[in-house]
């Protein structure tokens, strides 16, 4: 299996992913599209992964903007990630992160974002948010699935605190 950045030629099959993986359901596969055609759409952090010739993984990190009274400043959220049902569970997810989350530290980014699973991302380094310092008021969601990750390892979230904002791609 290997790691690749997205092609305008994966459309179909990405869509296709994220419809299975979510349950035949076609908002995250929309929330792609959006995403691709907003300013907030970063080429090389739309990840595919791929195995003999078919895409078994996608993930999209973009920007977003973490806000407090005077500032803000720019950080990375993680979503959608999907994994084809039949090739979940073998490590496909944590390739597609890790592989994410490295090309986000070479850009220079300082945080990564999400909501997610409590009990899947503390492994690639993702810890409770609110209890450093930032806030999510568009969404109502349990403090424990508020996450982010510090690439610089402790010395940004000293100083960089507020509420993460999400652009408008994923307030539809
Ligand atoms: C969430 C999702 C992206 C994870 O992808 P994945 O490829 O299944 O994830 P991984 O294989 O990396 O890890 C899943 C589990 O398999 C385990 N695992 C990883 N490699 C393994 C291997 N070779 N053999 C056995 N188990 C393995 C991991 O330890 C992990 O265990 P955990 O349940 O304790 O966390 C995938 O399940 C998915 O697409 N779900 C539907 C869509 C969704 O919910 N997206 C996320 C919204 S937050």
């Amino acid at each position: 299996m290997k790691i690749r950045t997205e092609r305008i030629s994966d459309y179909e099959e990405v869509f296709q992913l994220n419809y299975l993986a979510f349950q035949n359901r076609e908002d995250e596969s929309r929330l792609i599209e959006r995403i691709g055609l907003s300013d907030q759409f970063i080429p090389e952090l739309s990840l595919i992964a791929e195995e003999n010739h078919h895409i078994v993984g996608h993930v999209v990190f973009s920007k977003a903007e973490v806000v407090d009274e005077e500032n803000s400043h720019e950080v990375i959220v993680l979503a959608p990630i999907a994994v084809m049902p039949s090739h979940q569970k073998r490590g496909v997810g944590s390739k597609l992160i890790q592989e994410g989350l490295k090309r986000c530290a070479e850009l220079g980014y300082e945080f990564v974002f999400l909501i997610g699973h409590p009990t899947y991302y503390p492994k690639f380094g993702f810890k409770p948010a609110k209890k450093y310092g930032f806030e999510l008021k568009q969404f109502r969601v349990p403090d424990e699935v508020f996450m982010f990750c510090d690439l610089k390892e402790g010395t940004a979230t000293q100083q960089i605190k507020g509420e993460l904002v999400y652009p408008k791609s994923f307030l539809i």
